[in-house]
C-alpha cells in the first residue's frame, strides 16, 4: 500500500512524533507501566513507528524489551486476554487485550536481538542483547530503526531514521554489507519499500545490493516470494522491480523479467520487450477495479500474468527473410515459463495455474480481427478463460502499448465489440436453458394426444407461462395447460388422440 508521497518536511514529522506520543493508547502506556515495575524496558518498534509517523495508525504492535522471553511471558500473562509463544524461539512473545471490536490490540514483544545470520544458512541465528541501542543498530533500515519508549513516551532514534523519513531514504543503521550478510533478504526488502513507500534506496546500500546480489540464492524461495507478492500488491510495483532488475536482484529471483531486455518486439516500437511489459503492468494496475468491481485491485494473478505475459518472446524470436521479427508461440513456451518460475518460487498450485493459463491466453483475442469469429469461438473463449475471463478482458485490453492512436482505438473497439458478443451469447444461453414446467411427454399424457402441431402449441404456450410467470410448478402448470386445451383444442383439427 502506498502510504504518503517520499518526502516530508521534517518539521511535520517531528510533530507527528509528539502527537503520536501524546495520543498513545492508555492500555498499552499501561503495559509499559508492567514492565518498569519488573524493572524492564519497553519499547514500540519498526514497522508500527514508521506507519504511525506516516500517519497510519495500526493496532497491531511491534515491542522489543530489555526482558527475557520467559520473563515477557509472564509480565503478557498479567496484561493480556491471550498470549501465544510460537515465536519464543526466536526471543517473540505474542498477547492480545480484548478493547472491544476492531479495537484490540495485538503486541509482539520480542526481546532486545544482536541477532547474527550464519551467511551460509537460511536459519537465523538468535543472540540476545542488553540495549535498545544494538537492537536498533541490528535492524534493516533506519526509518524501520525507531522507537519509541513506553511508559516514558520517548521517542529513540540513534540512526536518524526521522530525517531519512522525511528524505525518503533507504539507508541501513549500520554498514550495508554487514547488514545484508544479516539477512540478505532485506536487499529486497529495500526493493519492497521503494515501490511500498515511495522511497530511494541511499547510494551506498544501492551499490551493496549490487556487489551481494547473488547472495539472496540462500534465502528460502517462500520469503523471497512473500517478498515479491509485497511488491507486487504496493502502490507502484514498477519501481519496486525496476529496483529489483537494475540492481542484479531479479537475475537471481526473476531472471526472465531482465531476460526481456534483450529481445526487440515486432515493430521494434518498444525500445524492448522489458519495457513493454512494465508498461502493460500498469494499465493492468489502472484497469482493476474498485471493491465491488469485477477484478477488485490490487490483484496478484492479474499483476503476475501482465509482467510475465512476453516471457516466452526472447526464446522464440526469430529473425525471417523479410526483416521482420517473429515471436511464434511465445504464449505457449511464456506459459510453461510462467509456471516453472512460479513453482520454483514456491506459488501454490492454484496460482501458477491461472496464471501459466492468463498468459497462455494472452493472445487469443488477436484471432479476432473485425468481430470475424463464430460463436463457438466466442463461447471457446469465455470457456477457456473459465474463472479468469475478468481478468483476462483487462490484461488482454493493458497489453495494447502502440502509440499509434487509431490502431489503440481500432483494438479497443474491437474488444469491446467482443464483450458485447460474450454478454449477448451468455443471456441468450440463459434463455435457453430456460425450460417449462411440463415437458412434451408429459403435455402428451396429460392431454391424451400423439405427436403432433397441438404438442408443439402447448409446448408454445406453457413456455410462454414459464416466461411471463416463472415456475408455477407442475401441478398448477397441468391446470392451466388443462384449461388452455379446453380453449383451444378447436385450433388443431385432427390431432390424433389415443382414442383415434
Ligand atoms: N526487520 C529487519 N530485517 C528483516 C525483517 C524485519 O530488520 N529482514 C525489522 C524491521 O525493523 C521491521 C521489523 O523488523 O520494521 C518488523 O518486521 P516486519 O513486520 O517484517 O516488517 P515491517 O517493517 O513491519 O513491514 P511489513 O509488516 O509490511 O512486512
Amino acid at each position: 500500500m502506498s502510504l504518503q508521497p517520499a518526502t516530508q518536511d521534517l518539521e511535520l514529522l517531528q510533530r507527528r512524533v509528539s502527537a503520536v506520543m501524546a495520543h498513545m493508547n492508555p492500555v498499552v502506556v499501561e503495559l509499559g507501566d508492567v514492565f518498569a515495575a519488573a524493572g524492564h524496558q519497553l519499547a514500540i518498534v519498526g514497522g508500527p513507528v514508521r506507519d504511525a509517523l506516516l500517519g497510519r495508525v495500526s493496532n497491531d504492535l511491534d515491542f522489543t524489551t530489555s526482558a527475557s522471553p520467559d520473563e515477557t511471558q509472564a509480565l503478557l500473562d498479567t496484561w493480556g486476554d491471550a498470549v501465544w509463544d510460537i515465536g519464543k524461539e526466536f526471543g517473540t512473545i505474542g498477547a492480545k487485550r480484548f478493547v472491544k471490536d476492531g479495537e484490540d490490540i495485538v503486541v509482539e514483544i520480542t526481546t532486545y536481538r544482536t541477532d547474527e545470520y550464519d551467511p551460509t544458512s537460511r536459519k537465523p541465528l538468535v543472540a540476545f542483547g542488553d540495549n535498545i541501542e544494538g537492537d536498533l543498530s541490528r535492524r534493516d533500515f533506519t526509518v524501520n530503526a525507531m522507537a519509541i519508549r513506553v511508559p516514558e513516551l520517548e521517542f529513540v532514534d540513534p540512526f536518524n531514521g526521522l530525517a531519512d523519513l522525511a528524505a525518503g531514504f533507504l539507508r541501513t543503521p549500520i554498514e550495508a554489507e554487514k547488514s545484508f550478510d544479516d539477512d540478505p533478504l532485506r536487499m529486497m526488502r529495500a526493493a519492497r519499500f521503494t515501490a511500498q513507500l515511495g522511497f530511494d534506496i541511499e547510494e551506498s546500500a544501492f551499490a551493496a545490493i549490487v556487489a551481494m546480489a547473488s547472495r539472496i540464492a540462500i534465502v528460502s524461495g517462500e520469503r523471497v516470494r512473500d517478498e515479491l507478492n509485497k511488491l507486487l500488491l504496493s502502490g507502484d510495483p514498477v519501481r519496486g522491480l525496476t529496483a529489483l532488475v537494475d540492481s542484479g536482484l531479479a537475475d537471481h529471483v526473476l531472471p526472465e523479467l531482465p531476460g526481456m531486455k534483450a529481445a526487440s518486439d515486432e515493430h521494434n516500437r518498444h525500445k524492448d520487450v522489458y519495457s513493454h511489459s512494465m508498461t502493460v503492468l500498469q494499465q493492468a494496475i489502472d484497469l482493476e477495479t474498485g471493491p465491488e468491481g469485477a477484478v477488485p485491485g490490487p490483484d496478484l494473478l492479474l499483476r503476475l500474468a501482465a509482467l510475465l505475459h512476453d516471457i516466452g518472446k526472447p526464446a522464440t524470436r526469430k529473425f525471417e527473410s523479410n526483416g521482420t521479427v517473429s515471436f511464434h508461440h511465445h504464449e505457449l513456451v511464456g506459459a510453461k515459463m510462467t509456471a516453472r518460475r512460479l513453482r520454483e518460487l514456491k506459488y501454490d498450485k492454484d496460482t501458477v495455474k491461472a496464471v501459466s493459463r492468463l498468459v497462455e491466453l494472452h493472445l487469443r483475442f488477436h484471432g479476432y480481427g473485425d468481430g470475424a469469429w463464430t460463436d463457438s469461438a466466442v463461447r471457446r473463449y469465455v470457456t477457456d478463460a473459465g474463472p479468469l475471463l475478468e481478468r483476462l478482458h483487462r490484461l488482454t485490453r493493458a497489453d495494447c502499448t502502440t502509440r499509434n492512436k487509431n490502431k489503440a482505438r481500432r483494438l479497443g473497439a474491437a474488444y469491446d465489440s467482443l464483450e458485447v458478443r460474450i454478454s449477448e451469447l451468455a443471456a441468450q444461453e440463459e434463455l435457453d436453458a430456460i425450460r417449462p414446467d411440463l415437458d412434451g411427454e408429459q403435455i402428451m399424457e396429460i392431454l391424451g394426444i400423439k405427436p403432433g402441431r397441438a404438442v408443439g402449441g402447448a409446448y408454445k404456450f406453457l413456455m410462454e407461462l414459464r416466461l411471463d410467470e416463472g415456475s408455477i410448478g407442475p401441478e398448477a402448470a397441468r391446470e392451466r395447460l388443462v384449461a388452455w386445451w379446453a380453449e383451444h383444442s378447436q385450433d388443431f383439427e385432427g390431432t390424433r388422440t389415443y382414442e383415434n
